[in-house]
């Protein structure tokens, strides 16, 4: 969603909002736009479209000169993609001038408040009533620091905000609630950004903003006040994380790379918590008998993350034997769940900052559940609010399509899965030491099937022109299914479904004819003959199929057109392997359609609106 950058200090800062800007790109948006202070006005220059057409339209920031500046990309929320729409948004005089990432929900009454007092709107954004309220506070306090309590009192919904005065020329003013926010501390001057990436190549030390706080920068100095104006202290953290970590590194997008960067995410999620032959997560923070206790575990989260819940479901259901619900946040969070006597909810989210996953949290917190954070973003908002966060460590993922931290988030719950079977004495002693052993084999595996990804180039480059293609698999693999058709869908705009294959024959098999392509996904042994069946059954209606599995059913190949073999481990794990060819057809669908692999249209990163 929108990107925020801001930057004061001994450079001129347009080149370093446009930078940051380029560095933020990956969160989605469709216009973008910068303002900078040149000593005496504020000027500004926004776009729709692409960055690119912002750096054409300053002269890659020389037009604008100055060393104050914020910038912005914009995720159309409210009002179309427009030059007018796009941020910064400014009260009348061009005096105060303001960009927003997030939705003001009682922006309708604050218009009607202002344009009652002769305010008068030019653009369709919720965001333009702040600037006008910071107008109206302003000239009543002459105090930007008390005009923007005010205003943050007033509004419902969820901001970060970067606000120059003109009045103020020595100060960046910014504030957040529920939409992300860091600043950035560097011997040259300080920043804002929605994100670390923005900054990374100026500086390692972050403060990260908690809600209803407000920053005030100046060229050397950083205070940070409640709503109360009272000031708070804060403590910078250090990233430790490389910036080449966030490039491309070689290769041709960033979604290519993240697939290939799999095995080593694996690898530092699981090693560092195995000791010995034992899987410990210190970070669970709860003791054998509390996970003894335990009776239920609801697990909340949104898009992919949700497919590690669904797959997660059959994991722990199976090694540990505690019942599993899985729930969309955006529905979790006002479907009133009911909770057991010792349930655990599980929030999982790559970003830490999706708006319904932090909801769904809020709320079960609220109901006094524990709630544990599998997330990637050191210090986002789900990891700081969660009562306890079990990090996966993939790194910085960029693309908008996840891959690895997917990934990541599966090899989270084997080892949860595990540490509970342990304890509860649902796995034996000697099948906890298999999956241990197969748990650590899995990145090797992963790296044979990436080492020749041809086979799947040749075999998507035949399936540009489709118009619709099924997934279809049994328990895991109707999981890996769920996950491979939304990867396709959304880098390649072809409309696909993921079917659990038994449930074909209920109705959308009367979508399969000559020629539809169906992906079916078998690598679970018990369920292989039913899945076979399922297979023949598209195949008698015309379908083309492709299917996946290891080397032990080669007899799939009579009843399918293209056949894919994935290494042998067990039921459990079969979908971190099989999910990999099903990354690379999507990205070589997108890429053989010409599309924007890393950019796809319509979809932000991390999705901070409802
Ligand atoms: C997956 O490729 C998506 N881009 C999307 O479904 C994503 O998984 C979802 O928005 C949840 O994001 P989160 O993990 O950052 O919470």
């Amino acid at each position: 969603m929108c990107g925020i950058v801001g930057y004061i200090g001994d450079e001129q800062a347009a080149p370093i909002l446009l930078n940051g800007l380029t560095k933020l790109e990956y969160r989605g948006y469709d216009s973008a736009g910068i303002a900078v202070f040149d000593g005496s006005e504020i000027r500004m220059e926004k776009v729709s479209g692409r960055l690119q057409r912002l750096k054409e339209a300053t002269d890659n920031g020389k037009a604008l000169p100055g060393m104050v500046g914020i910038g912005h990309t914009r995720w159309a929320t409210h009002g179309c993609p427009s030059d007018t729409n796009a941020h910064p948004h400014f009260n009348k005089e061009h005096s105060i001038i303001v960009v927003h990432n997030g939705i003001i929900e009682n922006f309708t009454k604050l218009k009607l408040h202002l344009e009652n007092r002769g305010y008068q709107f030019v653009s369709e954004t919720d965001t333009e009533v702040l600037a006008h309220l910071l107008d109206y506070y302003y000239k009543r306090t002459r105090n930007p620091l008390a005009a923007l309590t005010k205003v943050m009192q007033k509004v419902e919904g969820s901001y970060a905000l970067g606000i120059l005065f003109r009045d103020h020329p020595d100060s960046i003013y910014s504030a957040r609630k529920d939409s992300p926010l860091i600043v950035g501390q560097s011997e040259r001057g300080n920043f804002i950004a929605s994100d670390v990436p923005a900054i990374l190549q100026y500086t390692r030390e972050v403060f990260y903003m908690e809600n209803e706080e407000i920053a005030v920068l100046t060229r050397d100095d950083i205070k940070f006040y409640n709503v109360d104006e009272e000031p708070v202290e804060k403590t910078a953290t250090h990233i430790e994380w490389d910036v080449n970590a966030a490039e491309k590194g070689g290769y041709e997008h960033f979604l290519l790379k993240e697939i290939y960067e799999q095995p080593r995410a694996i690898r530092d999620t699981v090693n560092p918590r195995i000791k010995d032959g034992q899987i410990e997560i210190e970070e669970l923070q709860m003791t054998d008998e509390e996970i003894k206790g335990i009776d239920k575990i609801m697990i909340v989260a949104c898009g992919s993350a949700y497919h590690t819940g669904v797959m997660a479901k059959y994991v722990f259901e199976g090694m540990a034997r505690v019942p599993v619900e899985v729930d969309l946040a955006s529905e979790y969070r006002y479907r009133d769940p009911i909770f057991g006597r010792n349930t655990l909810v599980i929030v999982v989210s790559q970003s830490g900052e999706t708006a319904d996953s932090l909801a769904a949290l809020r709320e079960s917190q609220a109901h006094g559940q524990k709630v544990l954070g599998i997330v990637n973003v050191v210090g986002s908002s789900i990891a700081r609010e969660a009562d306890s966060v079990m990090y996966t460590w993939a790194g910085p993922e960029i693309s908008v399509a996840t891959t690895k931290a997917y990934s990541a988030q599966l090899a989270a719950f084997y080892l949860l899965a595990l540490k509970f079977g342990r304890v509860r004495k649902t796995i034996s002693d000697s099948d906890y030491e298999a999956y241990i052993s197969d748990l650590q084999k899995l990145p090797e595996q992963m790296e044979e099937i990436l080492k020749d990804r041809q086979p799947i180039q040749r075999f998507a480059n035949r399936y540009l022109a489709a118009e619709h293609i099924f997934f279809i698999g049994r328990g895991i693999d109707y999981a890996i299914s769920l996950e491979g058709s939304l990867k396709l869908k959304e880098i390649s705009y072809i409309h696909s479904e993921a079917y659990a294959a038994g449930e074909l024959k209920h109705g959308t098999i009367s979508l399969i004819e000559d020629g539809t392509l169906v992906v079916a996904v078998a690598t679970q042994e018990k369920l292989y003959p039913k899945t076979v069946s399922n297979i023949v059954e598209v195949k008698t209606r015309g379908a083309f199929v492709m299917a996946l599995t290891n080397e032990d059913n080669k007899d799939i190949e009579k009843v399918s057109d293209f056949t894919f073999y994935i290494p042998k481990t067990n039921r459990y794990f079969a979908g971190s392997l099989a999910v990999l060819p099903l990354q690379l057809f999507a990205y070589y669908v997108s890429l053989g359609r010409g599309l924007d692999v890393d950019k796809p249209r319509n979809l932000a990163k991390s999705v901070t609106v409802e």
